[in-house]
């Protein structure tokens, strides 16, 4: 059937004989049995239709050629016009050669069909949303862009004449339809600059009264080092020694694992959950616990240690407020992990770490037991790995040191059991976590939350965004579980209370309702900067709502461009970065293409200053001002305001080139 009609177009284009054949035969076929064959696809189609039912394109088409005479018909490249275009724009008021500012045939097409289907009174709404709160904001979007003629047009079509084919003619709708299209995508696109700076924000009396609270602070801790360096097995038996995880679901795992082949893994299961992370034997996305020390409520950040899958260990790992490097004591598997003979992910983890602003850091040597607890393989180990932490700007002070076995449990929760062990006499692991301090939270700034993570409850018509608060504090409104008279009495009364809280949601610009919050994996009534959560939102749709969009304060929306100024340092990369070259930027959990544009000048570390203005290549270990263009805009901060949101990674090739933080954000009107 395709291929038939597919040889017919063709055919069209073969010569002025068979278009003529075709036409007539068109002539007759719609004087004959009061049907209409479509030039473009050539189906035959009712004569009550006035528009392909296939296609969508109208009969006046060919109605207004046909009577034009066959020869005037096929004149097929008068204005350099394709048969099929000319057919398309037959209809239109003035016959146009094609031009990129005005429809395109497809879309002519796409929209023929929309009429022909849903007809035009319904075929506006369904272009821009079915949602009555879409329509309103398409009215809002309308009226911003100061069309008072489109506005006021639709507006009059959303309030009452949906069933009124009659209210809009076809003209009118089509330029509509086409403006829609515009706006809808210059919505998408649009960057969006501040409009109140955010010392104009005053925090809520509820911030400030839960502020003086004295609750356990929340710590983020990222796991992160080399595949296999034991991360996953370190974290379920962490958790399971705090009780967190029983020992019936331990045997569980045990066995399970066992039957699989893969009966080392068992404490790793209670972390790689998805059936592909336990085949493989590797940890894919980023897998969260908590539990609660001494000090702190723990957020564990469980990170894939395989190459293929750092930029998951980058998005999770962004939420650090401080990290546990792993290093697999084990011979071969450290130098590996080192990058002595390729790129070892012990150092790429820790230089993103760091460079995601993470100060202090627990080093993990695990896998104690492979090298019988030898003193000199840990000081070995220590002494390399040391001097690379210090290039990468950790202070020694703020590096703790530790050497385990999470699969033997030594020196996870309590001090070393093992004889071999009697050389060391520092923390155990627990211990280190307590000596962290506390990061210093945002809670008095206006709320960002950077989206890591969606989840969707069609049932409830809801969906859950998951991520770190990196600034402010939420809650969530009073529910009115009382019948409509009561629940309208007391708006009335206590409105204020009884007000769901909004949120926007950026860089879609939508506004969305908080209808629940939990932390720790527990329903709770607020949270605050530093604290990990899913936030339940409704009367937004899905699609805006995805990991790399930053929740924030109505007032206060965060930046969205895609030309950004940044300070980046070049890691140890075999190929030079160039001007134009095409890269991976990643920001918080935004990953987008983008192209050096400009490389500003090349920065001197030592005395920090420029040594050299636009030079045309950039080498290992070299730090520049350059400046980027993104595919899409993202939402960004400079990072002199918010840190994570000023933090930028350049990846190509599978390989982290630069580190790098955000200096400036460029609008249009300023380039
Ligand atoms: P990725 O997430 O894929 O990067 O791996 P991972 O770092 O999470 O390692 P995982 O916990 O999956 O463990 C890998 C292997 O190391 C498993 O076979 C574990 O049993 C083993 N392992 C982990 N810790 C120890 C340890 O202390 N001693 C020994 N001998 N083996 C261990
Ligand atoms: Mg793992």
């Amino acid at each position: 059937m395709m291929g038939g009609v597919t040889d017919k177009v063709h055919n069209y284009f073969d010569g002025d004989q068979s278009m003529r054949g075709i036409l007539s035969e068109q002539k007759k076929s719609a004087s004959k049995h009061g049907f209409w064959r479509c030039l473009v696809c050539t189906y035959e189609n009712d004569g009550s239709l006035s528009s392909c039912y296939i296609c969508g394109v109208f009969k006046d088409s060919f109605d207004g050629w046909i009577n034009k005479g066959e020869n005037q018909a096929l004149g097929i490249c008068e204005h350099s016009t394709s048969v099929m275009a000319k057919a398309l724009f037959a209809g239109m008021p003035h016959q146009v050669p094609f031009r990129f500012d005005t429809l395109s045939p497809d879309d002519i097409v796409s929209l023929g069909r929309k009429k022909t289907k849903d007809h035009l009174a319904t075929a506006i709404p369904a272009t821009i949303s079915s949602s009555s709160t879409d329509e309103k904001e398409v009215v809002k979007i309308l009226a911003e862009h100061d069309d008072p003629e489109t506005s006021s047009a639709l507006s009059s079509h959303l309030n009452g004449n949906r069933s009124n084919n009659l209210g809009i003619n076809d003209n009118e709708s089509e330029i509509l339809v086409s403006k829609i299209h515009h706006l809808k995508l210059d919505k998408k696109i649009k960057n969006i600059k501040k409009v109140m700076s955010p010392s104009q924000y005053k925090p809520e009396k509820w911030i400030l009264s839960e502020q003086q609270q004295e609750t356990k602070s929340q710590l983020n801790i990222a796991i992160v080092g080399h595949v296999d360096s034991g991360k996953s097995t370190l974290c379920g038996r962490l958790l399971h020694l705090l009780g967190k995880i029983s020992k019936k679901e331990i045997h569980k795992y045990q066995k399970e694992a066992k039957e699989k082949g893969k009966g080392s893994f068992a404490f790793a299961w209670a972390m790689d959950e998805t059936a592909e992370e336990r085949e493989r034997g590797i940890t894919m996305t980023v897998a969260i616990a908590y539990f609660e020390s001494k000090k702190y409520r723990v957020v564990l950040l469980d990170s894939p240690g395989h190459k293929d899958f750092v930029s998951n260990m980058i998005s999770g790992s962004t939420q650090a407020d401080a990290a546990i490097l792993l290093v697999d004591a084990s011979k071969g598997s450290f130098e590996a992990g080192m990058g002595f003979h390729d790129v070892g992910q012990t150092k790429e983890h820790a230089q993103l770490i760091r460079s995601f602003g993470v100060e202090q850091i627990v080093v993990a040597v695990n896998k104690m037991d492979t090298v019988g607890y030898s003193q000199e393989r840990f000081n070995y180990i220590k002494s390399q790995l040391a001097a690379f932490l210090r290039s990468c700007g950790f202070k020694e002070t703020l590096i703790t040191w530790i050497p385990l076995s999470a699969m033997d449990n030594q020196n996870v929760v309590t001090s070393a059991s093992n004889d071999h062990l009697s050389w060391y006499h520092g923390l155990c692991l627990l211990d280190a976590i307590d000596s962290l301090y506390p990061p210093e939270r945002d809670v008095l700034k206006p709320l960002l939350m950077p989206v890591c993570d969606v989840v969707s409850s069609h049932s409830l018509g809801q969906v859950a965004a998951c991520g770190k608060l990196e600034a402010g504090a939420i809650r969530h409104g009073s529910k009115v579980p009382l019948g409509p008279f009561i629940s309208i009495l007391l708006m009335i009364f206590c409105c204020d209370s009884l007000n769901y809280v909004q949120v926007l949601i950026m860089p879609s610009g939508d506004l969305a309702t908080i209808r629940s919050i939990e932390r720790d994996c527990q329903a709770c009534l607020s949270a605050r900067a530093g604290d990990n959560v899913a936030v339940s939102l409704q009367g937004t749709d899905v699609s805006n709502l995805v990991p790399s969009a930053v929740i924030c304060h109505p007032d206060f929306p965060v930046t969205v461009a895609d030309i950004l100024e940044l300070k980046i340092l070049v890691l140890d990369v075999k190929m030079p970065i160039l001007l134009g070259s095409h890269v991976e930027f990643h920001i918080h959990h935004a990953k987008e293409a983008a192209q050096v544009t400009k490389i500003v000048s090349l920065l001197d570390q030592k005395k920090a200053k420029t040594s050299k203005i636009a030079p045309r290549l950039l080498t290992a270990r070299q730090s520049a001002t350059i400046e980027v263009s993104l595919e899409r805009p993202v939402c960004v901060e400079e990072f002199s305001s918010c840190r994570t949101l000023g933090r930028a990674f350049l990846r190509c090739s599978g390989i982290t080139i630069a580190v790098g933080i955000v200096t400036r954000i460029i609008f249009a009107d300023e380039q």
